[in-house]
């Protein structure tokens, strides 16, 4: 081992510094500095002699893409079709939410395909055969091992020649050339570094789960982002049983698709969309909404729940589950300025149900109809969808796609829905009642 020399390195996003800082120049986060003793030796440079000498750009040959269907659709639809040899794959999410049950399936599949090797640091072998039963009959060809150290799995790999490497989680992963804990950001990168020239020069495909913070950000993960080729966020409210799988960064495909699941005895199962609005479609209770949220190519039939009581304290409260307090705060500003109705005194409650997670504008128009159905304890939206996004006069502007929207809100029975005026003239769906608005006073007025 070289001499060791003193580094200061950001704990959310890997920036290093030979001295302390209080805010990271990189991210902007504060206090996030912490003292490493590092070798001076660097660990990671090592030359291939192939790979020194320089290529034309036009000289070089591109490989065909070999993907692997892991005949998982929803899984499949988010990675562009199936899973790229060879590729570096990051799964992130909450714990508890379901990566391990949603990799184990997936080497079910790679077992049809190929030898998988399956480094688990969090579970006991005799946990994962527990959990492996209740997905289903286990095949071959799945080699489990518990010793999350770096130099064990390479030269396990070395030897097995697995095809596939699942290494869960990279927060319990280590290499014994370095003195710092599993989950600190000098093991979670050379790690992760390590991992990724094995598996280029190997072209076995390697996945890594990464334990994320309540927040959402890939916390220690976050240094991994840029090595891997793909990011697999897998979200969810962990009381009810949906699951969502979206693809934050993918070399080989699209990166707005998401896939639906859900949580069953038997591991996850892929869902169809609208299972989600199904039960309040025509008996909506007061203070829901409905709107088409569009993820990716899909419309997903989202329900808006809105709670305003009289608040207690001087101050109101605000809170939400799945949106954007900020947004909620901005709408909420919308109506006191435009309508005769005064929030100031209500707490207001905003819950997106079935565990979806709000950024889309198109659903200002929905959220506002949930809070004035509470607000007023009035439901006129049963079988009505509401979809718009409302600007800071009131005015409701223009969504996209909005004929695919509606179409979607036809097939699944819905009566009418509420859409921007500007919209009218692109939409050729019979069979579902159009009402065209131009601003929120308009709705109030109509349905209030
Ligand atoms: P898990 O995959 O362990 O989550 P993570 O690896 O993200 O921490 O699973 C989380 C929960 O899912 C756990 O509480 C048990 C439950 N579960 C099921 O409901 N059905 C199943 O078939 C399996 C395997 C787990
Ligand atoms: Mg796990």
């Amino acid at each position: 081992m070289g001499k060791t020399k003193t580094l200061f390195v950001c704990s959310e996003c890997g920036y290093e510094s030979p001295r302390w800082l209080g805010k990271c120049p990189s991210c902007g986060a504060w206090n996030s500095f912490r003292e490493v003793k590092v070798q001076k030796e660097r660990l990671w440079i090592e030359h291939d002699t192939e790979e020194v000498s320089p290529t034309f750009l036009k000289d070089i040959e591109k490989t065909k893409k070999d993907r692997l269907p892991t005949k998982i659709d929803e899984l499949d639809r988010v990675l562009g079709g199936g899973i790229v040899r060879s590729s570096y794959i990051l799964l992130a999410g909450e714990p508890g939410i379901g990566k391990s049950t949603l990799i184990l399936q997936i080497a079910f599949k790679f077992a049809e395909k190929g030898k998988v090797l399956y480094v688990s640091g969090e579970e006991s072998p005799q946990q994962l055969k527990e959990r492996a039963e209740r997905i289903g009959k286990i095949p071959q060809n799945i080699l489990i091992l518990s010793a999350p150290s770096l130099e064990i799995i390479l030269s396990v790999a070395g030897e097995e020649k697995p095809d596939f490497i699942i290494i869960d989680s990279i927060q319990t992963l280590y290499s014994e050339k370095l003195e710092q804990p599993p989950s600190s950001v000098v093991q979670i990168r050379e790690c992760g570094a390590k991992l990724l020239r094995f598996t280029k020069k190997t072209g076995i495909t390697t996945f890594i789960i990464g334990h994320i913070t309540k927040v959402g950000d890939i916390a220690g993960p976050k240094i991994l982002e840029h090595m891997v080729d793909v990011v697999l966020l897998l979200e969810g409210d962990k009381n009810t049983g949906f699951r969502i799988l979206r693809a934050q960064k993918n070399r080989f495909g699209p990166t707005d698709e998401v896939g639906l699941f859900e949580m069953t005895a038997n591991g996850l199962v892929p869902v169809k969309p609208h299972t989600l609005v199904e039960l309040h479609k025509n008996s909506l209770p007061v203070g829901s909404a409905i709107c088409p949220v569009l993820e990716g190519s899909r419309v997903f039939l989202v329900e808006i729940q809105a709670l305003l009581t009289q608040t207690p304290f001087s101050m109101p409260i605000r809170n939400v589950s799945g949106y954007d307090i900020k947004r909620l705060q901005i709408l909420l500003a919308i109506i006191e300025n435009n309508l005769s109705v005064h929030l100031r005194g209500m707490d207001t409650f905003i819950n997106i149900t079935g565990g979806f997670k709000i950024k889309d504008t198109s659903t200002d128009l929905a959220v506002i109809g949930a809070i004035l159905s509470s607000f007023r304890k009035k439901q006129p939206f049963s079988g009505i969808a509401l979809v718009g996004e409302v600007g800071l006069t009131g005015e409701i502007r223009k969504v996209r796609k909005i004929e695919k929207r509606v179409e979607e809100l036809r097939r699944f029975g819905f009566k009418g829905v509420i859409i921007p005026k500007i919209d009218v003239k692109e939409i050729k769906t019979d069979g579902i009642e159009l009402y065209p608005v131009k601003n929120i006073k308009e709705v109030y007025e109509q349905w209030f």
